[in-house]
């Protein structure tokens, strides 16, 4: 048994910003299922949105992401999120993350941040380090825990379920106390105990054929909080990022939206420069408009991908600018400061998650729950650019504060060694890869960027075959990690279909053409998946 004060699952933004604080008060664990710096904060491109220019102020970013959210934030989580932002930065680039500048001298000789502008943002406030934002915070914040001796790293340890009273029939509320995690590298599940587990295991993209997001974006944080009796929220908002460079040897690679914020437009293969007329923004539209845009008009056209061009700008702007970018491309033959770069949209981001409040609290006691895997109202029915990253970094503080006044207590709960099936088949590989395969697609073709209801009874008819084969399958046969990430996906592929087909209208990133308006009546309501109670929709 490992035994530690904070079990933290999850080694991006939001996991290391927590344990970071967490280790003021005890000692803490950071489980990964693969290596530290392979997350989504690491291809982060675009970078933090954060009120720092002197024609910006916290009231229009808050305005803009209410905007963005289509009617579904909670304005006073918006507003402390946008607020404590600036804040948690100055602590950021304290720890030695290193933003990009504004070249030269300043007219009040100050060094002041270039800032970069995305969709649905009114004013340039997103601060960056060039187009690889998420390496340089990944890198600042692996540096920042290296040098701390109370935090052990567990690289290669795939958690699997969360222990709580409540599977262990204590009569109890339902606590958390812990996790049962697969150490790949040994081949054995390991019990983690601990008063508080923080759940900071990213999103889904990988329920999806295409999406922007690396192979650990299974979902498994939603998954195994969902089997441990937490409320789970608006799974059916799942953001597509509208510029997925569209190539056959690039995998997932984004062309971040800030190229569009230096003036790059959307076209059409005609070279039609579409976004004109379906929004004032055009091409820096909020990503829902955008990525249906694209969608009607590929449809229309019957071409696989639209172009993004941003041949104005001169080679050396866009090479000092985005080196990532270029140089991908470059490697792939397409010159961005000569050709248009062919782009397509990409499932990439959740906007619900385990139910949590702006400190992580879940309903589950000593289960805290942030970054991409927490819904916490910031977001809403559409996420604005770049506020993710903000709100890991702020909710993760938040949670470590909380849990400073409201410390928990050690559970003197017996907890029981891991018992599984013992079959081993050589056919698993070919089942898990079929099954893997079959999701993945269903999902893109029938619960992607325009819904409709016949498509989403469809696929849950499908989805739910699957999860009773992939349930007697994991019951029986030793656990892999692809085993349990197959079993990840096809519970929140469900998910997301139960909470869509819930939702009757369309609203922000959830378009059902059956239900195409927006009610009224749905404003301020979330759909709220529970193990036990179902499906139910709270205000
Ligand atoms: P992640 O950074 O995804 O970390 C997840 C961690 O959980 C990983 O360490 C993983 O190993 C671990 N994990 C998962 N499951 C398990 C398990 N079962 N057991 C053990 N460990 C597990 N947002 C912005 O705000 N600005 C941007 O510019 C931006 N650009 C983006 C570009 C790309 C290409 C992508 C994919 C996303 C981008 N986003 C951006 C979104 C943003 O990067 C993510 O929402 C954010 O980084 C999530 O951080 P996180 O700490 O919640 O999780
Ligand atoms: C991007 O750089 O386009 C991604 C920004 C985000 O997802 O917030």
């Amino acid at each position: 048994m490992n035994r530690f004060d904070f079990i933290v699952i999850g080694s991006g933004i939001a996991g290391l910003s927590f344990a970071l604080k967490a280790v003021q008060q005890g000692r803490v664990a950071i489980l990964c299922k693969t290596s530290r710096d392979e997350t989504n904060t690491m291809y982060a491109q675009g970078g933090i949105a954060a009120v720092t220019g002197s024609d910006d102020s916290a009231e229009l970013h808050v305005r803009d992401t209410l905007a963005a959210g289509a009617g579904l934030c909670d304005e006073a989580v918006v507003r402390t999120i946008i607020g404590e932002g600036p804040a948690r930065v100055d602590e950021l680039v304290n720890l030695g993350m290193r933003f990009s500048e504004e070249e030269g001298e300043s007219a009040d000789g100050e060094r002041h941040y270039d800032l970069g502008r995305e969709g649905g943002h009114s004013r340039r406030r997103v601060l960056h380090a060039k187009d690889a934002t998420g390496r340089e915070i990944q890198r600042a914040l692996l540096a920042a825990v290296a040098s701390h001796p109370n935090i052990h790293f567990f690289e290669n340890h795939f958690a699997i379920d969360l222990i709580t009273t409540q599977k262990l029939g204590i009569a109890d509320v339902n606590k958390c106390l812990g996790v049962y995690v697969l150490d790949k590298n040994a081949g054995q599940v390991r019990t983690f105990a601990a008063p508080v587990t923080l759940l900071a295991t990213g999103g889904c993209g990988k329920v999806y054929l295409y999406t922007t997001n690396p192979d650990v974006a299974t979902g498994d944080g939603v998954a195994m909080a969902y089997r441990a009796g937490a409320s789970i929220a608006n799974m059916e908002f799942i953001q597509f990022h509208p510029t997925c460079l569209f190539n056959r040897k690039a995998k997932s690679f984004l062309i971040t939206e800030a190229i569009r914020g230096e003036g790059g437009i959307l076209k059409n293969v005609e070279g039609v420069p579409f976004m004109k007329g379906v929004h004032p923004m055009e091409s820096l539209a909020p990503r829902d408009i955008v990525a249906r845009a694209i969608d009607s008009e590929m449809k229309r056209t019957g071409a696989d991908n639209i172009c993004l061009d941003v041949t104005h700008k001169s080679a050396a702007f866009l090479i000092e600018r985005f080196p990532n970018v270029y140089a991908t491309c470059l490697r792939l033959g397409i010159d961005i400061a000569r050709e248009q770069i062919p782009v397509v949209p990409a499932a990439h981001y959740q906007c619900g998650g385990v139910l949590a409040n702006v400190d992580g609290v879940t309903d589950i006691e000593g289960l805290l729950a942030v970054g991409e895997v927490a819904c916490t109202g910031l977001h809403g029915a559409n996420r604005l650019a770049s506020n993710s990253l903000l709100e890991g970094l702020v909710c993760a503080h938040r949670a470590a504060e909380w849990l400073r006044k409201n410390p928990i207590e050690r559970s003197e709960a017996v907890i029981p060694a891991w018992q599984r099936g013992r079959a081993q088949d050589p056919d698993e590989l070919v089942v898990v890869s079929h099954n893997w395969d079959e999701i993945r697609r269903c999902m893109w073709d029938y619960v992607g960027i325009v819904r409709t209801t016949k498509r989403l009874m469809r696929a849950r008819k499908r989805i739910e075959n699957l999860q009773d084969e992939i349930q007697q399958y994991y019951w029986d046969f030793v656990v892999t990690g692809d085993l349990l990430e197959l079993r990840n996906i096809v519970t929140v592929a469900e998910m997301i279909i139960h909470s869509a087909l819930q939702r009757e209208e369309s609203r922000g990133l959830h378009f059902n053409l059956d239900h195409p308006q927006a009610n009224p009546a749905w404003a301020q309501r979330n759909t709220i998946l529970h193990r036990e109670r179902k499906l139910e929709t709270i205000s």
